[in-house]
């Protein structure tokens, strides 16, 4: 059995509610016995509870959220639809436990807040499934940007589609566009100041299939995330054109997530004229080894070890509502027909 970084080796017990789609991969990761168990799990369906007592025998299921709030786990991770993801996190909170909630953290800003204070005035635990922060080929990007590798970069563009499930009341902006808000935030350590978005609603009034959504930051950098879930292709992938060279990452594809093309334009002087020449540069393709560890395992095992050490994780509740900052304000630029919305972070949310 390893250890947690405070040396402790006693796994955590960790109560599950939501056993749907998600919820499954999660009871799984935290049900491997070395760093965390399960001894409960929650769901409102007979289905989803049934599948789960199968699978983990000595795994109590119940109906009840409360058995599980007033059951002696520690920590508990909620993976149930957004739109209970409040409620849910605030009993946890209420009832002394560390929690994981899944993106988005809440689908309002200001419960959002709410949440973050009562963690910090409980002192517990409060961590936001923005997974794609725990995601091997991300921590490589973010060394290599970090090192210089691709230069300074001018824009990125998200693509995350596909023809999947849809949701109820979120539409494909906030279901999807949380992981690469996070993403880019993380790798590029800066926040955007302006953010606009255009969608539109095929299926059910009101809930958009599909949105492009365009961020803005300093120095001319820009980003834009299309999701949708009305979508011949499963693509999750991203393009990050830098001024020395340009990187592909792509999560659909294990034998090549990240590409790097020595592209790019130089810049030359000629100093007998003053002119300015700009030279095209199309030079090797490089294919990075990149460590193969699953992303839902490493950010599992973060919020684990911050049970243990007690520091904030990577993708804390601050993270959670940097997040539905730049969601709020591209919805109402989305129901303005993508006039551009300001975005300002107070104090305590700007360090991505
Ligand atoms: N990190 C990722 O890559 C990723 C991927 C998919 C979904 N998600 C997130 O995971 C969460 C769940 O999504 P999903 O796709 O599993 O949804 P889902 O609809 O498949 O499953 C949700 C489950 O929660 C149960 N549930 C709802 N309200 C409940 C309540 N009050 N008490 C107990 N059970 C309740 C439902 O019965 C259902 O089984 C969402 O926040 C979603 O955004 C994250």
């Amino acid at each position: 059995m390893s250890s947690s970084p405070s040396g402790s080796t006693r796994p955590v017990r960790v109560g599950v509610i939501g056993l749907g789609a998600w919820g499954k991969n999660l009871l799984r990761e935290f049900s491997r016995g070395i760093h965390s168990v399960v001894p409960i799990a929650c769901d409102a369906l007979p289905d989803a509870r049934a599948k789960a007592a199968a699978q983990y025998p000595g795994l109590k299921v119940t109906d009840d959220v409360k058995q599980v709030l007033s059951s002696d786990v520690e920590a508990i991770v909620v993976s149930t639809p957004p739109a209970s993801h409040f409620e849910l996190a605030s009993a946890a909170l209420d009832h002394g436990k560390d929690v994981f909630v899944e993106k988005p953290l809440v689908l309002d800003l200001e419960q959002g807040g709410q949440l973050v204070e009562k963690a910090r005035r409980n002192g517990r635990i409060l961590m936001v499934g923005h997974i794609m922060e725990y995601h091997p080929a991300v921590e490589w990007l973010k060394k290599y940007i970090e090192d210089g590798g691709l230069g300074k970069v001018y824009y990125l563009y998200a693509t995350r589609v596909n023809l999947g499930k849809l949701r109820d009341i979120e539409n494909a902006m906030w279901s999807f566009a949380p992981h690469d808000i996070s993403m880019i935030s993380y790798l590029l350590g800066e926040l955007p100041h302006r953010v606009a978005a255009v969608g539109q609603s095929y299926l059910r009034p009101g809930i958009e299939d599909v949105v492009f959504l365009t961020m803005w930051y300093n120095e001319k950098m820009m980003a834009h995330v299309h999701t949708s879930w009305l979508d011949p292709h499963k693509a999750r992938s991203l393009t990050i054109v830098g001024q020395k060279q340009m990187a592909v990452f792509s999560d659909t594809d294990p034998a090549q997530r990240i590409t790097i093309f020595d592209k790019g334009v130089d810049v030359t002087m000629d100093y007998n004229t003053y002119a300015e020449y700009l030279t095209l540069r199309t030079g090797e393709v490089h294919i990075p080894k990149v460590d193969n560890a699953e992303p839902l395992a490493v950010e599992c095992r973060h919020f684990i070890d911050r049970i243990h050490d007690r520091k904030p994780p990577r993708s804390d509740g601050n993270d959670g509502l940097r997040v539905l900052r730049v969601l709020e304000a591209a919805q109402r630029s989305l129901q303005s027909g993508g006039t551009p919305v300001e975005v300002a972070f107070p104090d305590e949310e700007k360090k991505p």
